[in-house]
């Protein structure tokens, strides 16, 4: 049987997407039917029999096209393995406290959702250019300068990672 994956992001400057990318050419390596697509554009999950769903953190939240997507589609993600990610962290050099704020407002906002049990959560490093930015968010943003700590191997790691796991998962639930 092939197993049908749907790798879906939402993004603001694109960091999430290429990362969203780079999970679903892994799933992709290891075998499996991957469809990568921008959450606000995902209508059904029946033909899937998983689901990753990435998205950056922004002011403290997950973005709204992510947190809207786990209420739309409810039903059929409780039905079926879920793995999510989030980009947050951008300080250079490495910043633990920042880690550990983007971890925990990651988990808050899953926190919303008491249904939902991922077999994969993670948060990973993303870019920030203050170039990109516009009033109000030139002013919550201050004086932090660009910095990019995205990483891309440690996402294809994490996706080869999960390939292990959801392959049983769904051999067993689907
Ligand atoms: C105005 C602004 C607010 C942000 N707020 C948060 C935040 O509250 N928590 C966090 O972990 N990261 C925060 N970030 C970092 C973003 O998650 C990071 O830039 C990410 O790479 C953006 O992803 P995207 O390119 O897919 O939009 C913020 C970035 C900006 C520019």
């Amino acid at each position: 049987m092939t197993i049908s994956i749907l790798v879906c992001f939402a993004t603001r400057t694109g960091t999430t997407q290429a990362a969203a990318g780079v999970v679903a050419e892994a799933l992709r390596g290891r075998g499996f039917e991957v469809e990568l697509l921008p959450a606000r554009e995902v209508r059904a999950l029946e033909r899937y029999n998983a689901v990753v769903l990435g998205a950056p953190l922004f002011m403290f939240h997950w973005h709204n096209d992510a947190l809207q997507f786990l209420s739309r589609h409810q039903k059929s993600l409780a039905g079926r393995p879920v793995a999510l990610f989030a980009l947050g962290p951008v300080q250079s050099p490495i910043n633990e406290q920042e880690w550990k704020d983007s971890r925990e407002q990651f988990q808050k906002e899953l926190a919303k959702f008491p249904w939902l049990a991922p077999a994969a959560v993670e948060v990973f490093g993303g870019k920030y250019d203050p170039a990109s930015l516009r009033f109000p968010l030139k002013l919550f943003a201050g004086a932090a300068p660009a910095s990019d700590i995205q990483d891309l191997a440690a996402v294809r790691a994490w996706a080869v990672s999960l390939a292990a796991r959801l392959e049983p998962a769904v051999g067993g639930g689907c």
